[in-house]
């Protein structure tokens, strides 16, 4: 089943010339799918995963998701739509720094009004699947930074998204703890259905999928599967 479609995605940005972030993308990214999209820095990756998140919104073109136009809605309208549908895991992990582990997991959840109790089972439960539960009382400061991704992986899970987004989620981690983090995100992929589409030029990361998908100069020259 088809969970994610753009149409000729468009995003021009006037800075003295005109630049072409992403220059006519058209895409779709099926439900359980692990996904990369490649190319090099400044092919417009992280543009187009933002456009695709509903984070920025396109000079042209249209993206839906589960068939429902999300290019149109109202701010306040796709605020929670990408709240209940969407996950997101950015390169340097984004956690609130004064929060512990266990309250960055939990505030999806609590911006979607789950009760306390609730909450908190929510997130325990999966920092056991991530093995990370000893950590939960700790603040990002107090955790490596592939403790840290974990605990974002963890946050981007909880409210069971249909597919999440990640930009360059192991641009800042060593190798073994890179392996680590995308064998992590395809056995979550696999055991809870939840696509992954993942912005990288790491190697480690893109070998590991099961679809690359290249941009250069926001157009994609390549959509293969990885076998
Ligand atoms: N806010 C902006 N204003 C002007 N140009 C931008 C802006 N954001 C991105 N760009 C340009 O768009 C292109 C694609 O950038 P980006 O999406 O960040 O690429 P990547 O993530 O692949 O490195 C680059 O040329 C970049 O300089
Ligand atoms: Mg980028």
């Amino acid at each position: 089943m088809e969970i994610l479609k753009a149409e000729n995605l468009k995003k021009y940005y006037r800075d003295g010339a005109v630049v072409k972030a992403v220059d006519g993308v058209s895409l779709s990214i099926e439900e359980g799918e692990f996904a990369a999209l490649v190319g090099p820095s400044g092919s417009g990756k992280t543009t187009l995963l933002n456009l695709l998140g509903g984070i920025d919104h396109p000079t042209e073109g249209k993206v839906y998701i589960e068939g429902k136009e999300i290019t149109s809605l109202k701010e306040k309208q796709l605020a929670r739509f990408r709240l209940e549908k969407l996950g997101f895991v950015f390169q340097a992990y984004n956690l609130i720094p004064v929060l512990t582990a266990l309250e960055n997991a939990e505030l999806i959840l609590l911006f979607q009004g789950v009760e306390k109790n609730k909450r908190r089972e929510r997130v325990m439960e999966i920092f056991r699947e991530l093995g990370i539960e000893h950590l939960a009382d700790r603040t990002p400061p107090k955790l490596s930074g592939g403790e840290q991704q974990r605990m974002a992986i963890a946050r981007a899970i909880v409210h069971h998204p249909l597919l999440v987004l990640a930009d360059e989620p192991t641009a800042n981690l060593d190798s073994e703890n890179a392996i680590s983090i995308v064998e992590l995100m395809k056995r979550l992929c696999k055991e809870k259905n939840i696509s992954f589409l993942i912005a990288t030029h790491d190697s480690r990361v893109y070998q590991r999928a099961e679809r690359i998908i290249r941009l250069t100069d926001g157009k994609i020259v390549e959509d293969k599967r990885n076998t």
